[in-house]
């Protein structure tokens, strides 16, 4: 072996303990987290897991994940930061128009025909899908038979969404989102204006139940006609993915209707052949019974 070929051997055994050491201090992390605060991250994708977690380490100016662990670990504050940080509450009114379009056509029909409507956000953010939801039902005549129950794990997202105080900014994107759903009224219609910031109208919260629940380590809770939880399951590994599609599937009545974010299918799952595609492109999924 040349001096060279021995550079190499060491520099890639070097490479390979060091990522071993980033493995163990992760596990140690999250097993910690899981045992002291009952939030359990450690069935999350690892790549965007371990991006979040460094993200982390840089943000509380800290030199490693062990020192994160002690952090965390010690200091509650820093704790309900690094749940914020790993729960990545991007959103936004309408998104994906195509989706609430679809949801128009071939979804509303369906609920027309009951009684009573419970519909489940799951992993809702602050809120944006919810009273995008909340304004589809009012226009099509259906909030009021309606309960729409909106939960995350991340309760400084849930204070927001109970609010329902958004930036005024991001009103333009909003309203052509809107329009691009099948919306048909004034989008100013549903909010007031107050300095930097929009105010949603108060009846739309009307009807709308906001509650903590962790989709890892909580059960089901009622029986809904509709579940939402979009760009949620990608940040999980297989094996979260499948405990919550049981939690689903358990949830969902006879014909339940569950709608999965843009990136996320039912297939690969074990409960691929207990749904029928509604729409597939818009990921709309009909419980066979
Ligand atoms: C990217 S946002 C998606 C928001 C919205 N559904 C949408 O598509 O616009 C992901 C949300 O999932 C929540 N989340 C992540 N893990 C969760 C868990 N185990 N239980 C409940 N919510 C979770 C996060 O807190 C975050 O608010």
């Amino acid at each position: 072996m040349t001096a060279m070929e021995r550079g190499y051997e060491e520099q890639s055994e070097s490479a390979g303990s060091k990522q071993e050491l980033e493995q163990i201090e992760i596990e140690l992390l999250l097993n910690g987290v899981h045992r002291l605060y009952g939030y359990d991250f450690r069935n999350y994708a690892l790549p965007s897991l371990k991006r979040r977690i460094w993200h982390h380490v840089h943000a509380e100016n800290v030199p490693s994940i062990s020192a994160l662990q002690e952090k965390v670990l010690h200091d509650r504050a820093c704790f309900e930061r690094f749940v914020y940080s790993l729960s990545i509450p991007v959103t936004e009114m309408f998104r994906d128009p195509g989706l609430f379009l679809t949801f128009r056509q071939k979804v509303i029909p369906l609920l027309r025909t009951y009684p009573y409507i419970r519909i489940w956000h799951a992993g809702c953010s602050t809120g944006e899908e919810v009273y995008s939801m909340a304004i589809l039902l009012h226009e099509e005549g259906l909030y009021d038979k309606a309960r729409i129950y909106a939960t995350d794990m991340n309760a400084r997202s849930l204070q927001q969404a109970k609010e329902g105080v958004y930036e005024i900014s991001k009103m333009k994107q909003y309203t052509k989102n809107y329009m691009e759903a099948g919306g048909t009224r004034a989008f100013s219609e549903y909010y007031t204006a107050k300095y930097n910031s929009v105010i949603l109208q108060p009846y739309l919260r009307k009807n709308i139940i906001f509650a903590e629940h962790n989709l890892a380590t909580d059960t089901s809770f009622n029986e809904f006609n509709v579940i939402f939880c979009r760009n949620v399951m990608i940040y999980f590994n297989d094996e979260l993915r499948d405990h919550v599609h049981g939690l689903f599937h358990e949830s969902l009545s006879r014909f339940g209707v569950l709608v999965l974010g843009s990136k996320e299918s039912i297939h690969f799952t074990r409960f691929s052949d207990s749904y029928e595609p509604l729409d597939r492109v818009e990921k709309i999924y009909r419980k066979n019974q």
